[in-house]
């Protein structure tokens, strides 16, 4: 499967993109000054599940500033994630001081089950917990980690061998939640770190299971994706794919499709699994050749040049980071590779000079960024994870090595 998908563009990604080292390091610099009013604005405040308020997205009537809100989402391990990133790369003690003392929010969240109660447990965890335990050896970082996975593992089936989307398949849950939808292919690092650390195989059965199941439902033949796939919760028989938030069912929904070509390269580094390669293969070029030709992605596929819809700059992000990590497993000898190195710098550039919120007193790093058009949220705003994976991107220039938290 997928043998046949080529890239189209392929004259696009074959020439290296002028992107300057001055200009990563310059774009750096700034995002870390943005971050820091970040920081200096909500310090150790968290919402995840305890009260307490962080940056919400709600920038659309501030001037790209983010508003503080209690809204508990999956965005609450990026605001975290972006603290020890920034550290990592500065050095700069307050970065690390401010993400240690989320610690106790995170530590509340794993003793509150009912708080994580869906597939998104790893976008909360990874970049926060995992991260702290890299960073620090921190055990009871660690020790909340792998709660959270332990939580996690509880959604996933083993007879569909997914993880559902909320809920555990209970008699009299709605149907719409048990389905496996393509956000989780970020979260299962979680699986595979708890894997690491305990030596439990259920958690790497889990994250295997997982990601083939996304690759056989959900991911089509010509490399495009449906956002979920409905199974029957009492046959379990597979039923058919559908849209959360991207446009229609049989449309592509961008930022959806980012966690597919970052998700499946942290799959390869725990798995050596070599049917990624042409997985990933698929779901990068169908992105490659839908994105417009000044670089940053509309919100949905079914959208192109001249459109006048909302753009998501958050998944150009994502998948520049995908492209970035992909390269790292693959031989020089590989085609792809040149194309992806060519396409992840021009899509970082297009980020640098078009979504770079330029209003002096902004706290984001990105805007452009689309939570959820059919939802009306976040349109053309900024959000956490905008911010969380255009750094990251940056981070992975400047500093190659860098630790990565998935
Ligand atoms: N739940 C992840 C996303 O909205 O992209």
């Amino acid at each position: 499967m997928y043998t046949n998908v080529d890239l189209q563009n392929k004259a696009r990604y074959s020439q290296p993109v002028a992107l300057s080292k001055t200009a990563i390091e310059t774009a750096t610099e700034y995002a870390l000054s943005r971050i820091e009013k970040a920081v200096d604005k909500f310090g150790d405040q968290m919402c995840v599940p305890a009260r307490g308020w962080y940056p919400g997205s709600d920038t659309g009537f501030s001037r790209n500033r983010y508003v503080p809100t209690e809204r508990v989402t999956w965005t609450t391990g990026m605001w975290t994630g972006l603290c020890w990133l920034a550290y990592q790369l500065s050095g700069k003690e307050k970065f690390k001081e401010v993400a240690e003392s989320h610690l106790k929010h995170y530590i509340k969240a794993s003793q509150h089950p009912e708080g994580l109660d869906d597939h998104d447990t790893g976008f909360k965890f990874s970049p926060s917990c995992v991260a702290q335990y890299k960073m620090t050896g921190n055990k009871e970082a660690r020790a909340a980690a792998l709660e959270a996975a332990r939580i996690q593992l509880e959604h996933y089936c083993p007879v569909n061998k997914f993880i559902i989307r909320e809920g555990t398949n209970r008699p009299g849950d709605r149907p719409s939640k048990y389905r496996t939808l393509v956000d989780t292919m970020l979260n299962i690092p979680l699986f595979f770190w708890a894997y690491e650390e305990t030596g439990d195989k259920a958690y790497y059965d889990a994250a295997v299971g997982h990601y083939r199941t996304t690759a056989k439902y959900l991911v089509r033949e010509d490399g495009s994706s449906y956002h979920h796939y409905q199974f029957n919760p009492t046959t379990y028989e597979p039923e058919y794919g559908v849209t959360h938030q991207g446009n229609r069912n049989e449309s592509c929904w961008t930022r959806g499709h980012s966690w597919l070509v970052y998700g499946y390269p942290v799959a390869y580094k725990y798995t050596k699994d070599a049917e990624i390669f042409d997985i990933h293969k698929a779901v990068s070029y169908y992105f490659m050749d839908h994105l417009p030709s000044d670089g940053v992605p509309y919100w949905d596929f079914d959208f192109t040049d001249g459109s006048l819809e909302a753009r998501d700059s958050s998944a150009s992000a994502v998948v520049a980071c995908g492209l970035m990590e992909m390269c790292k497993y693959l031989p020089d000898t590989a085609e792809q590779k040149k194309y992806y190195q060519n396409a992840a710098d021009l899509m970082l550039k297009a980020l640098i000079e078009k979504c770079v919120p330029t209003e002096p007193d902004s706290d984001s790093l990105l805007t452009f960024v689309t939570g959820s058009v059919p939802h009306c949220e976040a349109i053309n705003h900024c959000e956490t994870y905008g911010d969380l994976f255009y750094f990251e991107a940056l981070a992975r220039k400047v500093k190659p090595d860098i630790e990565i938290f998935w």
